[in-house]
């Protein structure tokens, strides 16, 4: 596990660049916090660093992007989601094709997604700082991030 407080958005997309890089097709992270705490800054921070300049925008009013750079990202949002049932999981599968995926409040798709690679949780601690744990299935994924 790694934790450590970020004192700026930009911050936050550095941290999220550098876990970018090291993903796969294939990888599912989870990003968890309350309104406003930068999951969708995360996200688009990891989006740069694997080449997508489009904007990255949060998706709570469609159920995701899909977005193409070296490899493809999908974004999802689940926050109108109370759970995810066998009809909606039809609509969410083809963005686990092929693609690396973030997952913003992903409390209600749980036990219906794919496990998680990375689980991220953000915090706010004041205005600017957000205090960021980010949680790996191995932990060698998150060495010197
Ligand atoms: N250290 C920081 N890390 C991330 N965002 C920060 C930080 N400091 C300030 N912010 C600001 O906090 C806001 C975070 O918004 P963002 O849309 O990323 O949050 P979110 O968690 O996705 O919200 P929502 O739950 O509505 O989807 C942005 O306005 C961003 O500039
Ligand atoms: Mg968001």
């Amino acid at each position: 596990m790694v934790e450590l407080v970020s004192a700026s958005s930009a911050e936050t997309e550095e941290l999220a660049a550098r876990l970018a890089t090291r993903l796969a097709v294939g990888d599912v992270v989870e990003v968890r916090g309350e309104l406003g705490a930068g999951k969708t800054t995360f996200v688009r921070g990891a989006c740069r660093a694997l080449g997508i300049s489009e904007p990255v925008t949060s998706p709570t009013f469609t159920i995701g992007h899909r977005y193409q750079g070296r490899v493809d990202v999908s974004h999802l949002d689940l926050y109108r989601f109370a759970g995810v049932s066998a009809a909606e999981w039809g609509d969410l599968e083809s963005y686990f094709d092929d693609a690396i995926v973030f997952v913003e409040w992903p409390e209600a798709g749980s036990g219906v997604l794919p496990l998680a690679r990375v689980t991220v949780a953000l915090e706010h601690v004041d205005e600017q700082r957000r205090r960021i744990t980010l949680d790996a299935t191995d932990a060698t994924l998150l060495q010197e991030l």
